[in-house]
């Protein structure tokens, strides 16, 4: 087979990886790719934005199966496009990805599926908005409608500060069209997870609930980021609670859905989640692998990821094909200095080759770029080094160990990356 995935980051480099190890497969085409995704794969200077170029691309390359890696390219059509022209395409439809591009879009579906969400209000009005907020009191959540990016969000502690974020979105139009609505959202209480499934429109298969880290710095300090460290299974869901999920939150969802206007949800299904003194209620939901939980809970995935996903782009997903194996994972980032905001590129990177050959260790590439036979950086996070081990605990051990190896002027990451399942297990 020849399979192309859309994307450059660090979750498209463990897609690629695991794409990579299945015998279905003899070719793999990158669009844009990245440089360690290069050496698995055929790289192609196409954005994965580009939806007409993309399209062109798997047509004239015959590929039997497109993978979707970021939401773009989903909420832009690039399913139905290809879906159009008789390819074969992992990632759902711009009607079904509405799920991740329209939080009250998102909020009415889970309405009808009886799925425990926060309460929330949407207006296009500043001072209802701001009377909103004020009912509800502090803190209090204010969303952009549409995708910003994962900027869009902000938990105001006082009534400045919601107003401030209201102005922002509706008044000073910071994120565009995407914030002309904002929704006003009560606080969530609890320890956040997110699962991941493989759903056909029917059938749901969970991955290993994961936790990703999105602050920058230690303690969850500092700026939001895309996210600079994951690891799974994560223990604040229990076997109990992943089934409850799996079936009262994703099958209910995807059911609601298919009933509402018939659209039919065939990709990978991410529930961000807060587990609350309630019980779980869902955050948002994501039409795509998260970056960089794909990065662990693909480490994990037992089974052929190119069997999986034609059957789920298909509607023939077999649950039983989907299994994660015993023992944990972790992926800590290593991010360029400054990063999320203004960094350097450029900097040679060093140790890759050493932190690859250490035991159970992989190391994806998210910002990086080939330059006269070096590995350079090209991002602001620059690499996903990510372990396995019979434990979460030997996992860390060797994905730190691993990042040790690697060095690049003004590298960092955070060195507290599953603090919470260690908590929670009674390790220091
Ligand atoms: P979202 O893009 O909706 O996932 O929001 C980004 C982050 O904001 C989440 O991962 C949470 O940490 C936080 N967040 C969003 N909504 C809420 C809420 N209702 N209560 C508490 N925290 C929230
Ligand atoms: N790591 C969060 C996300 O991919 O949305």
């Amino acid at each position: 087979m020849k399979v192309l995935v859309v994307g450059g980051g660090g979750r498209e480099h463990a897609l690629v990886w695991k794409i990579a190890q299945s015998p279905l497969v003899d070719e793999i085409i990158a669009a844009p790719g990245n440089a360690g995704i290069a050496t698995l794969a055929r790289t192609v200077a196409v954005r994965a934005d580009d939806v007409e170029g993309l399209t062109r691309l798997a047509v004239e390359e015959e590929c039997d199966l497109t993978v979707v890696g970021p939401e773009i390219p989903l909420t832009l059509g690039l399913a139905d496009r290809l879906t159009e022209r008789g390819a074969t395409v992992f990632g759902p439809s711009r009607a079904a990805a509405r799920l991740e591009g329209s939080k009250s879009f998102a909020k009415d579906v889970m309405a009808r599926a009886g799925v425990p969400t926060a309460r929330a209000w949407l207006t296009t009005d500043r001072d209802e908005a701001v009377d909103r907020a004020v009912e509800i009191g502090y803190p209090v959540v204010i969303k952009a409608d549409g995708l910003a990016a994962g900027k869009g969000v902000v938990i105001a502690t006082d009534e400045r500060e919601a107003t401030e974020a209201i102005d922002d979105a509706i008044v000073r139009g910071r994120f565009g069209s995407s914030g002309a609505s904002v929704l006003v959202e009560e606080y969530l209480e609890g320890e956040e997870a997110s699962i991941l499934a493989f759903t056909d429109g029917q059938r749901v298969a969970v991955l290993a609930p994961s936790q990703d880290h999105k602050r920058a710095l230690d303690g969850d300090a500092g700026p939001n980021t895309g996210g600079m460290g994951a690891y799974a299974p994560a223990p604040v869901v229990t076997s109990g609670a992943l089934e409850r999920v799996r079936t009262d939150v994703l099958e209910a969802t995807v059911r609601a859905l298919a009933d509402l206007d018939g659209t039919v949800y065939r990709g990978v299904l991410y529930a961000g989640l807060m587990f609350t003194a309630d019980g779980p209620k869902v955050l948002e939901y994501n039409c795509r692998f998260g970056d960089p939980e794909a990065q662990v809970v693909l480490s994990l995935l037992d089974g052929d990821l190119v069997e999986i996903m034609t059957a789920t782009a298909r509607g023939q997903l077999d649950p039983s094909t989907v299994k994660s194996r015993a023992g944990g994972a972790a992926c800590v980032v290593v991010a360029s200095g400054g990063y999320p905001g203004p960094y350097e590129k450029g900097k040679v990177i060093s140790g890759l080759e050493t932190a690859a050959a250490m035991d159970g260790v992989v190391v994806f590439h998210a910002g990086t770029a080939a330059e006269e036979g070096r590995i350079v950086t090209s991002g602001g996070r620059v690499l996903g080094v990510t372990g396995t081990g019979p434990d979460l605990s030997t996992a860390l051990e060797r994905t730190y160990a691993a990042a040790r190896a690697i060095h690049f002027g003004c590298a960092r990451y955070r060195t507290d990356i599953g603090h919470r399942a260690l908590k929670r297990c009674g390790t220091p």
